[in-house]
């Protein structure tokens, strides 16, 4: 095919309308590669130079080369136009608000009763206690018997416990059971704290509820006395409410324990004068005891050669003095404006 300057003249008109016309930067490559590409109008133009009779072929090579540089100009300068109208639409459409202000992330809190156990049990690790776990569902055996609970003690009594099958088996009433599960299954020294639910048959108040939580201590081993038990129970007290607290310990009974006590700590608030959230200054924490020796002989230990103290105290009691509770019901609703406080 042979080429004039003409034909040349036709090609830069169609460039420039062509090249005009593109509306975005997909149908620019695509005039591109019609004009410039191995195929492309020019490119087979410029090929045809060569047949040319001499006399032409000067004025044609450089008209032709003039022409690519020129469409290489109108081809960058449009392009330049498309991709700053692209820009545009795009800021429009997805534009980013950078004073938006988003809600904040909301974080989840740990439940009181989580943080008091958490307290509890590094309190007993630092003295050498193992968390030990029994059964929620438990039998009269471990549950009464083994702890010198007898048939005819009120305790006992179905409309205390929730029985789940023909009165031999029910929700545990306490954590003592596993006391009599841990000595079973180890050999002294013992030095453990056995927390989790319990169930009794309460009418719901204030600060009853029919599932509540308690956390269980036993220690056997040779040589134990009442006295390691109150040194025990004030490190406990004094760890958990404050070094400023006292502790009063009284007598008490327990059928699993002998002697029996209770401890109290002096109210926070007053100080153990006295006031309308204690009523007398004191608040009770936890009822303990030298563990009886036919209980310890129920859980497969010589009480010739070992004895022991144990304590149950009860979570929700703990969690609702230590944070100013007054309701233990708010433990169990999981309303999240009672847990967000904590
Ligand atoms: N098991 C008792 C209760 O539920 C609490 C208790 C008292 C546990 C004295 C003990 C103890 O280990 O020695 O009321």
């Amino acid at each position: 095919m042979s080429v004039n300057v003409g034909d040349l003249d036709a090609i830069a008109v169609d460039a420039r309308q062509r090249i005009g016309a593109a509306s975005d930067e997909a149908a620019l490559e695509q005039v591109r590669v019609e004009l410039l590409g191995k195929k492309g109008a020019l490119t087979g133009a410029l090929r045809g130079l060569g047949s040319l009779p001499a006399d032409q072929r000067a004025a044609a090579g450089a008209r032709a080369n003039a022409l690519k540089g020129e469409i290489e100009t109108m081809l960058a300068s449009r392009a330049r136009e498309l991709q700053a109208a692209r820009l545009q639409t795009l800021g429009d459409q997805e534009w980013i608000d950078m004073t938006f202000v988003p809600s904040p992330v909301r974080r989840g809190h740990l439940h009181p009763l989580t943080l008091i156990l958490r307290e509890v049990k590094a309190i007993f690790s630092r003295l050498g206690y193992e968390v030990a776990l029994g059964p929620q569902v438990e039998d009269e055996f471990h549950n009464f018997e083994a702890l010198n609970i007898p048939q005819e003690h009120p305790a006992r009594d179905t409309m205390d416990s929730f029985y789940v099958d023909a009165d031999h088996l029910l929700l545990r009433t306490h954590t003592s059971p596993v006391q009599i599960r841990y000595m079973l299954s180890h050999e002294p020294p013992i030095r453990i704290i056995a927390p989790g639910a319990v169930y009794r048959r309460d009418a719901t108040d204030p600060s009853h509820a029919s599932q509540f939580y308690q956390v269980e201590g036993l220690v056997v081993d040779r040589d134990i006395r009442l006295s390691d038990l109150k040194g025990t129970i004030e490190y406990f007290a004094r760890s958990l409410f404050g070094p400023d607290r006292r502790i009063r310990i009284v007598g008490d009974h327990f059928p699993f324990t002998e002697p029996s006590i209770a401890a109290a700590v002096s109210c926070g608030i007053c100080g153990g004068a006295g006031c309308r959230s204690c009523k007398g200054g004191w608040l009770e924490i936890l009822g303990a005891g030298m563990v009886h020796p036919q209980v310890l002989r129920n859980g497969g230990v010589d009480p010739d050669h070992y004895s022991g103290f144990a304590f149950g105290a009860g979570l929700d009691r703990l969690a609702m003095l230590k944070y100013n509770v007054t309701d233990l019901r708010l433990f169990l609703e999981n309303d999240v404006r009672f847990l967000k406080q904590f």
